[in-house]
């Protein structure tokens, strides 16, 4: 892997190893780090999967604010993301169908599950105001963090 997502992934492994801090404070960490330190992460936030019914929450995020802090299963790209189990890398929002504007300067996205013993439990979702901002790297990085974030469950 390419830097500087080593050395993200490094500070990253740091931050959680932390004892004394709260989950709410480490996932707020990384999207604040995210966000802060790759150019193309405008916004960065963390959906979870809600107990009771098949609906995703915003649990941290860094960015604008966004209206949808609930999003049920199968809506929008976290939606299918929620039910696909899989990554979901969208070079271009305006050609999806199924997919939830949180503003339109958002060009590009990308949403990646985070799993606990093989059960999806939420994912982490980018966007960005430049077409085609996310790559392979991305989603390999964005793997190994959601796997990070996983062992915190
Ligand atoms: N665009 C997402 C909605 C969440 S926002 O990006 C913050 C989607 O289509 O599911």
């Amino acid at each position: 892997m390419k830097q500087p997502y080593l050395h993200l992934l490094e500070l990253i492994e740091n931050e959680l190893s932390s004892i004394e801090k709260t989950l709410e404070v480490k996932l707020q960490w990384i999207c604040d780090t995210l966000c802060e330190r790759l150019p193309n992460y405008d916004w960065t936030g963390f959906y979870f999967h809600q107990s009771d019914k098949d609906e995703l929450y915003l649990k941290a995020f860094c960015g604008e604010p966004t209206e949808h802090t609930h999003i049920p299963f199968g809506k929008g790209i976290c939606g299918q993301v929620a039910l696909s189990n899989q990554t979901f890398l969208v070079p271009d929002v305006s050609l999806q169908d199924n997919y939830i504007s949180c503003g339109i300067s958002v060009k590009s996205e990308v949403v990646v599950p985070i799993f606990v013993k093989g059960k999806n439990i939420g994912q982490i979702d980018i966007d960005s105001h430049v077409k085609n901002a996310f790559d392979h790297n991305d989603v390999v990085f964005l793997e190994k963090v959601a796997q990070m974030v996983g062992g915190l469950y």
